[in-house]
Formats: C-alpha cells, sequence, structure tokens
C-alpha cells in the first residue's frame, strides 16, 4: 500500500502523511490541493505522488479530480451509505410503487439525425420518440393540450404540434427558448428562408469585423479568420423579432460551437484534440439549407399540425395557466446539482445578444432552478433546512452536510443549500402544472438521480414523493437508462420517468 514509497518526482514526500491525507479524505474524495493542504505539502510533489500510486492501482481517480484510496473506493460497503436499492424497497414499502423499466431511446442522440430536432443539438434534451410514443398511448385527440415547463429546445413542443395538439412551453434560457419558437414555426417559407440567409451572407461578407462580445476567452475560442467572419455574420443578420430574422438567428447559433475550437461533451471546454476546421460562411450556409429541406419535408403533413405553439420565455417556478387548462404535461427538469445552463450555453447568450455582461449570466443563472455553480448568497439562504420538508429530504441533506463537514473535501462547504434550493425550485413547478391539469391528467418527467459528497439522492423518488404531497397519485417510476457518476465513474446512477396523475376526483 502507500506506505511504500512512490518513485520518481513524488519520491521525497513522506508516504505516512500522503496515507493518513487519504484516510481522513474517506470514501468522498479530495482535490490534490486539498490533500496538498492537509499534508502542509506543495501541490506538484502530491500530484505526482498520487499519480505514481494511481498507475500501481492503489488509489483512484475520481470524476472532478477527487482522489481516494482503493480500500475506499466501494460506497456501498459503508455503514451510513443509503444505496439506491434501500431507497427502493422504502419507496415501495412507504408508497407500494415499484420500480419498473421503459423500453425505448431515451436520450436526445436519437434526435440528431430527425428532421427539425437536429436543429438545434441539445445533449440535455430528451428523444422525439418518447414524446412520440407518450402521446400515442395517452391518445390525446386533436385539439388537446400538452405543456411542458421545461421545453428546452422544444422537443416536446415539435411532436405535439405534429401530433395535432396545442403545444404551451416555458423555458427560461434564451437561446433554447429561440430554438423551441423556431423550430415550432412550420409556416417558415423555405424558399424565402434560403433567400435571406444568402443575402445575409453577401451583406457579412462585404462588411469589417465589429465589436467582440463581452466573454474574456472569446480570443481562445476561435481562430483569428473564423473570429473574423463570424463577428460579419452576426453584424449582417437582420433584428428583431419576425420569424424569418429568428430563424437566421438561430442558424448563426447553430454554427458557433461547430466552428469554434469548443465542444460539449456535455460540458462546454476545449476538446482533447483538435477539431477539423470549419468556414464560417459554408457552415451558415449549410446549415441553413437544411433547415429549408426539413420544412418542405414537415409541409407535406400540414394538414394534420396542431395550432402555433406557445413559448413562454420565463421562469416555470411563476407558471400561470388557468386551472383545468391542461390535459397532459411531458417535462424533464434539470437534475439535483447539475448542469450549469448558462455557463454551458454562454457563448450563445453572448453571440446572440442575449447576455452583455457577466452580471447577466450571474442574473439568469439565479433564476435557473439550481446548479452546481448556484451564487454563494443564494445558496446561504437554503442551508437551514425547514422543519417541514420531506423527511427524505431532511436526512439526505443532513447527511451531505455532515460528509462536507467531517471530511471537508467537496468543492463547496454550502453543497447541502444547493441540494435544498433544487427542491425548492421544483414544488412550486409542480404545484402550477398540477392546479394547469384537467382531473385526471397526467404529468410525466424524465429525472435523474445524483451521487453528491458520498450520498446519494434519489431525484425521481423524491420528486414523486413531493407530487404525492400536492396531491398526484403516484402512478409509475420506470428507469429508462443508467449512467455513471461523474463523481464516481464506477457507480450506476439512473435516470427515470415519474407519471404523476391529478385524481379524477380533484377540483
Ligand atoms: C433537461 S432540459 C429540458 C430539455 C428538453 N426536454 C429538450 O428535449 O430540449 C431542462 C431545461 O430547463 C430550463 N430551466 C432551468 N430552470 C428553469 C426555470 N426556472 N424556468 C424555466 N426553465 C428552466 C433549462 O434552461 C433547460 O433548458
Amino acid at each position: 500500500m502507500v506506505d511504500r514509497a512512490p518513485s520518481g518526482p513524488g519520491a521525497s514526500l513522506d508516504p505516512k502523511a500522503l496515507r493518513q491525507a487519504l484516510v481522513e479524505t474517506g470514501a468522498i474524495g479530495s482535490t490534490v490541493r486539498q490533500i496538498a493542504g492537509r499534508m502542509g505539502a506543495n501541490v506538484p510533489p502530491v500530484a505526482a505522488a498520487l499519480t505514481a500510486l494511481e498507475e500501481r492501482g492503489e488509489v483512484l481517480r475520481l470524476g472532478r479530480g477527487l482522489w481516494v484510496l482503493r480500500d475506499f473506493s466501494e460506497l456501498s460497503e459503508r455503514e451510513d451509505f443509503a444505496d439506491p436499492a434501500s431507497y427502493a424497497e422504502r419507496f415501495h414499502a412507504e408508497g407500494g410503487v415499484g420500480l419498473g423499466t421503459y423500453r425505448g431511446p431515451i436520450t436526445f442522440r436519437a434526435n440528431e439525425e430527425l428532421p427539425v430536432h437536429r436543429w438545434w443539438p441539445y445533449v440535455q434534451g430528451y428523444s422525439a420518440e418518447f414524446v412520440a410514443d407518450l402521446l400515442r398511448r395517452a391518445e390525446q385527440p386533436d385539439g388537446r393540450t400538452v405543456l411542458d415547463p421545461f421545453c428546452g429546445s422544444g422537443t416536446t413542443l415539435v411532436e405535439v404540434r405534429r401530433a395535432g395538439c396545442r403545444a404551451i412551453g416555458y423555458e427560461l434560457l434564451p437561446p433554447s427558448a429561440l430554438a423551441a419558437r423556431v423550430k415550432t414555426r412550420f409556416e417558415l417559407d423555405p424558399t424565402r428562408f434560403e433567400a435571406e440567409a444568402r443575402s445575409v451572407e453577401r451583406r457579412a461578407r462585404a462588411r469589417k469585423p465589429g465589436r467582440l462580445p463581452f466573454l474574456r476567452e472569446t480570443a481562445q475560442h476561435f481562430l483569428p479568420d473564423v473570429l473574423a467572419d463570424l463577428l460579419r455574420l452576426r453584424d449582417a443578420l437582420p433584428s428583431g423579432d419576425a420569424s424569418l430574422a429568428e430563424a437566421l438567428r438561430l442558424t448563426f447559433g447553430r454554427i458557433l460551437i461547430p466552428v469554434s475550437r469548443l465542444r460539449r461533451s456535455p460540458c462546454l471546454g476545449y476538446g482533447p484534440t483538435e477539431k477539423p476546421r470549419r468556414e464560417v460562411f459554408p457552415s451558415f450556409a449549410t446549415a441553413a439549407a437544411e433547415m429549408a429541406t426539413d420544412l418542405r419535408a414537415l409541409r407535406r403533413d400540414r394538414g394534420s399540425w396542431g395550432p402555433a405553439a406557445t413559448v413562454v420565455e420565463g421562469d416555470a417556478r411563476g407558471l400561470e395557466l388557468p386551472k383545468g387548462s391542461v390535459d397532459l404535461a411531458i417535462t424533464s427538469p434539470p437534475y439535483v446539482n447539475g448542469m450549469d445552463y448558462v455557463m454551458n450555453y454562454k457563448l450563445d447568450l453572448a453571440w446572440l445578444g442575449y447576455a452583455s455582461s457577466y452580471a447577466d449570466l450571474s442574473r439568469l443563472r439565479t433564476a435557473q432552478v439550481s446548479c452546481d455553480n448556484l451564487r454563494r448568497d443564494e445558496a446561504a439562504r437554503y442551508l437551514q433546512v425547514d422543519p417541514s420538508s420531506d423527511p427524505w429530504l431532511k436526512e439526505i441533506l443532513t447527511s451531505i452536510e455532515r460528509n462536507v463537514r467531517t471530511k471537508g473535501s467537496y468543492r463547496r462547504q454550502d453543497v447541502h443549500g444547493i441540494v435544498n434550493r433544487y427542491f425548492a425550485d421544483l414544488r412550486p413547478v409542480l404545484a402550477g402544472v398540477y392546479r394547469a391539469l384537467a382531473p385526471g391528467g397526467k404529468f410525466v418527467l424524465v429525472i435523474g438521480d445524483s451521487l453528491l459528497a458520498g450520498t446519494y439522492i434519489p431525484g425521481d423518488l423524491l420528486v414523486a414523493r413531493q407530487g404525492a404531497e400536492l396531491g398526484f397519485e403516484v402512478a409509475s417510476v420506470e428507469v429508462a437508462r443508467t449512467r455513471r457518476s461523474g463523481q464516481r465513474r464506477s457507480f450506476r446512477l439512473r435516470e427515470s420517468i415519474v407519471t404523476l396523475v391529478k385524481p379524477t376526483a380533484a377540483a
């Protein structure tokens, strides 16, 4: 074990002190900086020693750069760890609903080749087939209303409109709301759109590059000639919110990441390898041509389209629709401590003119359902656990808080506040959907679980319990797929479909 001193650059470190620092870390893991801090050592030799030990299989590197001793790699062997199976059993015992299985594609990947859906690849989205399948099974006759309170890029809305129903979506992130609006405007004339895209390109080629967006790293994001062409193209786009102007803005937004040095995998960052070079003007023309092709294909079914979709660019926590006006709700909310959408779409926000400063980004992040980058002053308001909250949630928040305090090794000390706010954020959305649904109406949610600071959080079951508390019946929880934990690669998380029903007897 660690007692045998590693050879190489970390050799001068005291192996006993390193082992002790890792023991104190326990099963949560610590960063190199934290371990070095605990040992009173410099970071580079500690990093070298850990790498040497990793090669010998004695320590493991988890997601987010956290290190643990191999002895602590199995969370389920810890007595204080409540694992997914124990929660599933409790859920069944307390509410009579066991975990089922959903068979069918659920991730957005299946949409990447599909007409219209492919206009805005959204890693966080779900598959069109999942929505179409639900609509078929729900036998929603034409004219029924379907709501998606976190509609993202509009997967639900596109399928609902194609199925002849009325679609309503809420989305807070302006680039995603733009995608949802443009993708549901089936009436857009493809010939006019292509002609306008060509004239944007002509105007752009004749311009000089304009002002850089406010993001500090803009010059690193793009090669110099790509950056110049993007600035010219951006400034040649028509302004305003008319359908054609918005479709062209989306076309421009589509090419930003493909022509950049960045990628989303799923978080925005520089990739390990160089990306193949893509030219700005040909990429814009190809994107526009693809959209025109899809619009033409859509027209074949125009007789069966539902009415124009409504996309509310706003906060779903304030969702207020007339009581009983919705027949079915389908959504996928952000996941517990999940992605920082604002960070991930900062390029789109800045280049499409939706944010002009870091303060704008921060304001938008605060309004989003709580993510792991929530501002500290916001999280501070949720550090105390509400005595009336779900006992499951209380146990979980207490465990996170205790682990972070005693093991001192999570990125943030206030992470239980972030989780607490997450469930507080979902509550008004569930309540708003409950009110808006007609009696007998279903609310179907695709949602994942999480592993955080050595504590397992059954997000799907907690949301089902929140729904039950508000008056919904929990019809089913079906596991649609498993996925790896970002914090601990060996730990399998899941993604589930939670179906809630507003009782027919409900007023
Ligand atoms: C998992 S994604 C939904 C993806 C969608 N199903 C699709 O296929 O494109 C969750 C969405 O919730 C949005 N969101 C987060 N907080 C919100 C809030 N308070 N109000 C409305 N939307 C919000 C995020 O911007 C994100 O687009």
